[in-house]
């Protein structure tokens, strides 16, 4: 694999592979000292064509760890203002001698062109509606350091399925992981094609898929991706499909609780339960950054060899 561009594209070997080179840079996160060599010559752009705060701040932090040399661009306040195309861009920047590209794109495929163009490993950091990678394997690798397991586990993908690349890619790594997925949300937000194609189970009721789950990943609404919102409120949804104390105490059961983050607080999760015992939403985080770690590690491997 040259590069990371969506989880499609893994065999669960990969998967397991970036598991186990993680929880080495876990350990190695524990420590006083944080930093490894492992990347020293190496120099990584990160660049975003799309606001984050988690994913850009977890791999820069993850290239720092590792010892690399780091450049971030914003594409506002770029010469991408000035009409110039991604290819050229980039381009541009590895011409300084630049290793590695992490990219996120609101285009979904644009990692995936951009990989037929340039010569440099690339890693996608979530590109439109198609896929977020690295998300995912730090959603799994959560799930696993929590119960132990992924086999056989049940595991409920809660609210707008349709437009979330965190969806795609989670359904991708926990089917290949041997995980039971269910879809949850409202049937405007689930795209029809998922239970066939992909082999999730689909309900329209959240207490119904709360009640079977081990694990619920609670996704944001995207309105940024919605060109006429294709639900009636924020107000309406949250009443419907938001996950709040009582209905989890109803449910009389253990949940783990996951969400990628932003979190529209009282929209989809309630405060009671996003700070709750039952979440693992900051352990996510921090995973996240050593999962990133083994996957620059294992793609500029690969590079080198
Ligand atoms: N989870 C996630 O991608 O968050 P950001 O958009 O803040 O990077």
């Amino acid at each position: 694999v040259k590069h990371l561009l969506g989880i499609r594209d893994l065999q669960r070997q990969d998967i397991e592979l970036i598991f186990q080179t993680a929880r080495e840079f876990k350990e190695v996160l524990q420590r006083p000292i944080k930093k490894v060599p492992t990347l020293r010559d190496t120099t990584i752009v990160n660049v975003f064509f799309e606001n984050s705060t988690r994913t850009r701040i977890s791999f820069e932090l993850a290239e720092k760890r590792l010892g690399a040399d780091t450049i971030n661009f914003s594409a506002s306040g770029s010469s991408v203002s000035k009409g110039e195309t991604l290819i050229d861009t980039v381009n541009n920047i590895l011409s300084m001698k630049v290793d590695m590209v992490v990219m996120r794109h609101s285009a979904s495929g644009a990692p995936h062109f951009l990989a037929k163009h340039i010569d440099v490993p690339i890693l996608n950091a979530g590109d439109g509606i198609n896929e977020h990678p690295t998300q995912a394997l730090l959603d799994a690798f959560s799930i696993k350091e929590k119960l132990g397991s992924i086999e056989g586990r049940k595991i409920a993908i809660c609210g707008d399925i349709m437009h979330s690349r965190v969806a795609l890619s989670n359904i991708y790594c926990l089917k290949k992981l041997g995980a039971e997925v269910t879809v949850v949300g409202p049937p405007t937000l689930i795209p029809k094609y998922l239970e066939s194609a992909l082999g999730v189970n689909v309900t329209y009721d959240i207490r119904e898929a709360l009640q079977w789950a081990d694990v619920a990943n609670v996704l944001r609404i995207q309105l940024e991706r919605q060109n006429t919102p294709l639900f009636s409120s924020l107000r309406e949804y949250s009443i419907a499909y938001g996950i709040n104390r009582k209905l989890l105490d109803s449910l009389q059961k253990d949940i783990v609780i996951m969400h990628p983050g932003p979190i529209n607080r009282g929209v989809e999760l309630s405060s009671d339960v996003a700070d709750s015992g039952h979440s693992i939403i900051l352990d996510q985080v921090e995973n996240g950054v050593a999962v990133r770690m083994a996957a620059l590690y294992l793609l500029a491997g690969k590079q080198s060899q």
